[in-house]
């Protein structure tokens, strides 16, 4: 035993419940933070603050099935930090959804909210389900549950779930209906992305893309790189990659190459981007579209381009193909589709990557419009939340790249500095509690 008069010494060991051999992407968030320390100046000290979460709950899910057995889901909600704010982060239904995925999730938007200044922590959630499986009433129950489960520690002004891969406006209804029910009172602030008619927000849906758009445009400025000239590859053609191919197509540039979980298609003249959303509409992937050619999956990322939009999941770009990359400009659209091992491949080959927790945080902007809106129950036009998203990323996105001027240091480190900072200035001023 310590004797009561020595000082004890406490390593700052992992969490028990990681394995330190498979840490997944919360590996990769680690070696982030890991990355940013030396420019944190006196404010290290609070430093393992970001290096595990503040809180995390895993629950079990039990649904009756349409056949009428019995079927178990893990879900999990995590809270990484609440220094500046209530926790804020998408919840996702994969069937490959990690704790550690979660967890770095959650942790990535800890470092978006701040580096975009909205008073937000960082919290994320999922569910380990493949949703195309269940019927919609199976979906309906799945959510509900979940929802019913986390409910011990979501709310309005303590931590507000939104939609990410395979959620979308109605499951932000029915978490909103559930929790409501529960409550005993109708709370539209427990979640943005909510459809329009329930207090959701006009230019939400559109909000990640239209901030990948605007801070892609303010770097192709920076570097000399013409929009209107350029050839773009997107993976994922859902709700960020989506929208970000038809904004980037409206301003002229050739969407040469996209790919989805069905199929990866490639035509050199551009391809035509409503068309492609309106065949994915109707049959829920791109396989299958007439007007380009198929080419197989793995040569996607080879595929001659000026600026390549990954869009779908995390770990996609890797030192595998990072070396096969043409593009001049990689601008994050998912979250964590980058390893460091990769960052550094494409550092070294001149390609500018545009990290995910500055890129991609046009949906978290809006989410946040939707939230001040739920609260002031006052809705304002698509044109002001638009004009308001723009300046939010323009200013946010300058930021970021002084920081990595003055310090040269990738745009990633450089957003890293900021939101650390901001996040640990706060927690610094909190103090401890007790
Ligand atoms: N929706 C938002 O507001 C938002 C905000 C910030 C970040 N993100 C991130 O953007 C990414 C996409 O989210 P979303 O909301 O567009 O999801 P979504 O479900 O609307 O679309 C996901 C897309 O990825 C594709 N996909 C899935 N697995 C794939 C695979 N193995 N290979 C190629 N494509 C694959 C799907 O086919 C689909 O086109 C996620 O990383 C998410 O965390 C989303």
């Amino acid at each position: 035993m310590t004797p009561a008069h020595a000082p004890a010494t406490f390593t700052q060991a992992l969490p028990s419940y990681l394995d330190p051999h498979h840490l997944g992407p919360w590996g990769i968030y680690l070696q982030q933070v890991d990355r940013v320390t030396p420019y944190l100046g006196r404010l290290a000290r609070w430093v393992e603050t970001l290096k595990r979460p503040k809180r995390t709950l895993i629950v079990d899910v039990p649904i009756q099935l349409d056949n009428g057995t019995v079927a178990h889901f893990e879900g999990y909600r995590v809270q990484h930090n609440t220094s500046r704010g209530p926790g804020k982060g998408g919840v996702r239904f994969h069937q490959d959804v990690t704790l550690s995925e979660v967890m770095a999730l959650a942790a990535w938007m800890s470092i978006k909210n701040a580096a975009v200044n909205v008073p937000y922590g960082g919290a994320k959630g999922g569910i380990r389900v493949d949703p195309r499986q269940l019927s919609r009433g199976e979906l309906e129950r799945v959510t509900r549950r979940y929802t019913s489960e986390i409910g011990i520690i979501i709310g309005p002004s303590k931590d507000i779930p939104a939609p990410d891969v395979n959620t979308n406006e109605q499951v932000m209804a029915w978490m909103m209906d559930t929790y409501s029910m529960n409550e005993g009172a109708t709370a539209t602030g427990v979640v943005t992305g909510k459809p329009v008619d329930l207090g959701g927000s006009l230019g939400r849906r559109e909000a990640t893309g239209r901030g990948v758009f605007t801070v892609g445009a303010e770097a192709a400025r920076r570097t000399g790189l013409d929009v209107a000239a350029a050839r773009v590859a997107v993976q994922g053609f859902g709700n960020v990659g989506g929208v970000a191919a038809k904004l980037f197509a409206e301003a002229g540039a050739r969407i040469v190459a996209v790919q989805d979980h069905g199929g990866t298609l490639y035509r050199d003249s551009g391809i035509d981007v409503p068309a492609l959303l309106d065949h994915v509409g109707r049959h829920g992937s791109v396989a299958g579209f007439a007007g380009a050619d198929t080419v197989a999956s793995e040569d996607f990322w080879g595929l001659p381009c000026d600026i390549l939009i990954p869009a779908a999941l995390e770990g996609q770009i890797t030192e595998k193909n990072a070396g096969r990359i043409q593009a001049r400009m990689v601008i994050e659209g998912a979250n964590g589709p980058t390893t460091p091992q990769a960052d550094d491949i494409l550092h070294d080959r001149g390609v500018l990557v545009l990290p995910d927790v500055i890129a991609n945080a046009g949906g978290v902007t809006v989410s946040y419009f939707e939230w001040v809106q739920d609260f002031s129950s006052f809705f304002w036009t698509e044109d002001e939340i638009n004009a308001r998203l723009v300046k939010i990323m323009k200013d946010a996105f300058a930021a970021v790249w002084q920081v990595a001027e003055d310090h040269k240091v990738s745009l990633r480190t450089a957003t890293f500095i900021i939101a650390c900072q901001r996040i640990l200035h706060a927690r610094d001023l909190r103090g401890l509690y007790p």
